[in-house]
C-alpha cells in the first residue's frame, strides 16, 4: 500500500476561502436556458416558467455566483431584446453556436431566478460587437435609481428596485480568433479600461473581471495578459483563466494529472499580475476569476453534426462518467490551495450544457460531477490551510504528479478540520496520516467518499445513484494522529472537530 503524509499548522494559512470559488455558468448556449432552467408548459415550471426541479437541486450544490448570458454568446447579445413585453422581443441568429435565440429569457427572468436559486449573478457585457456605451447602459438599467433613461426602463419592465449587480465581466475570451470582435492584446485591453472606467462612474461599488486567456495552451498566453493587465490595471480587479480537459487519449493517470497543468496555470498568471503589479508601483493586487473549468470533450464528436438556425438544441451535453468527477475534485482541490488569489471561479456550466445537472421533460438528475462539487462547496467553507503533501508521484506529460491531491480547511466558527482528498492510484489505495496534535480533542466527525469501480460509470435519469457518494469508515485519530486509507481512484471528504 502506497503511503501519505499530510502536513497542515493552525498558524500557517493559505487564506480565508471566498464562497464565490463555488460559482457556476449559465450561457445561451443549446438547452441551458430554454429546458434547462425555464421551460414554459413543464409540469415542473412555477407561474414564471422556471424549473423548479432544477432549482432544488441548484440549492443543494449551493452556488453563490453565476455568470451570465455567456461565453461565446454575449460578444454578439444585445441585452434590451431580452427585455420587456416578451411578445415584441425579436429572435435573431446566435453567431457563435449558430442557432436561434429566441429571447423569451432575459436579464430579468435571470436575476428573478438568481433569487429562487440561492444565488446572485456575475454579469458579463458585450465587448465584442460593442463597447463602452453599451455597457455604460447595462450597468444603469440595472444599478441606478435615479431617473434617468435605463434606470427608467427597468422600472416600465416591471423591476422598481435595481438589481445591484456587483460582479461584471468585461467581455469575453477576446483573445479567441472564434471570438465576434475578437481583438489583439492591446485593443482589449484599451477597450476593457474605457469600458470599465465609465462603467465604474455608473456605479463605483461594482468590481470588474478582465478577460485573461482562453486555456493554457494559446499562443499568447503569457503576453496576453501582460499587456492586457499593463492597459487596464487600475480599472479592473480580477482576471480570467479558462481552462477545459479532456481524456481524448483514454490515458487515466494523465488525465488525472492535469491537476498539476491547472496548478501552474495559476501560478503564472499570478506572477505576471504579480510583475505587472510591481512594474506599475502599485499597491493593488489583481486577483482571480477562474471562470470557466471543467471538463469537456465526450460532446465534441456529435456537436459536429448539428444543423444551423435551429432553437435550443442539444449541444455541449458531455455525459460525465467517474473518472471526470475525480478530475473535478482535484481542480476544485487545486484552486483551494490558492484560495489567497483565486476568489472567484465558474463550474462551466450548470444545466444540461457541459453540466453537473441534466434535464428532460420528466425530471432532472444528478451528472457524476454534480458530487464532488456539491461536497467540495457544502464543506468547503472556511480557511484554507497550507497543506504539505509528502506522496509518491508518477510520470504523466504535465510533468511528476502526485498520487494524492489533498487540501485541508480549518472553521474556527464550527471547530472544525475537513480534508479533501483524491487518490489517482487506480490500483492500489493509500494510507495517509495526519498529525492533529494542534486540533486537540478532536475526533472524526464524519467520512464521505466517492468511488466505483468503473472509471466509466455514468448516471443516467434511469439510474441516477449510479455514482453518488457513500459513507466510509476506518479513518481514526490516535494519539493526536489522523489516519485513513483511501481506496483506489477516490475522492474523500474527513471532516474533524469535537
Ligand atoms: O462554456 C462553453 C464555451 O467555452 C464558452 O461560451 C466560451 O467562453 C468557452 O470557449
Amino acid at each position: 500500500m502506497k503511503k501519505s503524509t499530510i502536513s497542515i499548522d493552525k498558524h500557517f494559512v493559505v487564506g480565508d476561502v471566498d464562497k464565490r470559488i463555488y460559482g457556476s455558468f449559465i450561457e445561451h448556449l443549446g438547452r441551458a436556458v430554454y429546458e434547462g432552467i425555464y421551460q414554459p408548459g413543464s409540469p415542473f415550471a412555477d407561474e414564471q416558467d422556471l424549473r423548479k426541479d432544477v432549482v432544488k437541486l441548484i440549492k443543494e450544490l449551493n452556488v453563490p455566483v453565476v455568470r451570465y448570458p455567456g461565453g461565446n454568446f454575449v460578444s454578439g447579445y444585445h441585452w434590451e431584446d431580452g427585455v420587456g413585453p416578451k411578445a415584441e422581443r425579436p429572435e435573431k441568429i446566435d453567431l457563435a453556436w449558430n442557432v436561434i435565440e429566441t429571447n423569451q429569457f432575459g436579464l430579468n427572468e435571470f436575476m428573478d431566478w438568481t433569487k429562487k436559486a440561492d444565488t446572485t449573478a456575475m454579469m458579463a457585457v458585450n465587448l465584442g460587437t460593442r463597447g463602452a456605451e453599451d455597457a455604460k447602459n447595462i450597468v444603469e438599467y440595472c444599478n441606478l435609481d435615479c431617473g434617468s433613461y435605463y434606470s427608467n426602463l427597468r422600472k416600465k419592465h416591471g423591476y422598481e428596485k435595481p438589481h445591484d449587480i456587483k460582479l461584471w465581466c468585461l467581455g469575453n475570451e477576446m483573445d479567441g480568433p472564434w471570438q465576434m470582435g475578437h481583438k489583439t492584446a492591446s485593443e482589449y485591453g484599451r477597450t476593457a479600461a474605457e469600458a470599465g472606467r465609465i462603467m465604474k462612474m455608473v456605479d463605483p461599488s461594482i468590481e470588474l473581471v478582465a478577460c485573461g486567456s482562453s486555456s493554457l495552451t494559446m499562443d499568447t498566453f503569457g503576453t496576453w495578459e501582460d499587456t492586457v493587465l499593463s492597459e487596464c490595471y487600475d480599472q479592473v480587479d480580477y482576471l480570467s483563466l479558462h481552462q477545459y480537459y479532456g481524456n481524448q487519449a483514454n490515458n487515466t493517470p494523465d488525465f488525472l494529472a492535469n491537476t498539476v497543468a491547472m496548478d501552474k496555470f495559476i501560478s503564472s498568471v499570478i506572477s505576471i499580475c504579480d510583475a505587472v503589479k510591481a512594474k506599475k508601483r502599485k499597491n493593488k493586487s489583481i486577483h482571480l476569476s477562474f471562470d470557466e473549468w471543467n471538463v469537456w470533450y465526450h460532446s465534441h464528436e456529435q456537436d459536429q453534426k448539428l444543423e444551423r438556425w435551429v432553437k435550443a438544441p442539444h449541444q455541449l451535453e458531455d455525459i460525465y462518467n467517474f473518472e471526470d468527477a475525480l478530475l473535478v475534485a482535484g481542480m476544485m482541490i487545486t484552486m483551494l490551495r490558492h484560495a489567497d488569489r483565486v476568489k472567484v471561479a465558474c463550474l462551466a456550466q450548470l444545466v444540461n450544457v457541459i453540466a453537473p445537472i441534466m434535464t428532460s421533460d420528466t425530471g432532472a438528475w444528478k451528472q457524476t460531477i454534480y458530487h464532488p462539487f456539491a461536497l467540495i462547496s457544502n464543506y468547503g467553507r472556511g480557511t484554507v490551510l497550507n497543506t504539505i503533501v509528502d506522496t509518491p508521484i508518477y510520470e504523466s506529460t504535465h510533468g511528476d504528479a502526485p498520487y494524492l491531491d489533498c487540501v485541508c480547511l480549518m472553521n474556527e466558527e464550527e471547530d472544525t478540520v475537513t480534508l479533501f482528498a483524491v487518490n489517482k492510484d487506480l490500483e492500489s489505495p493509500m494510507e495517509i496520516t495526519c498529525d492533529l496534535r494542534q486540533f486537540s480533542g478532536y475526533r472524526v466527525k464524519d467520512h464521505v467518499m466517492l468511488t466505483h469501480s468503473d472509471l466509466k460509470a455514468i448516471n443516467t435519469e434511469e439510474h441516477p445513484e449510479n455514482v453518488a457518494p457513500v459513507k466510509a469508515d476506518g479513518a481514526k485519530i490516535e494519539n493526536g494522529v489522523l489516519t485513513a486509507v483511501l481506496c483506489d481512484k477516490s475522492f474523500h471528504v474527513i471532516t474533524l472537530g469535537k
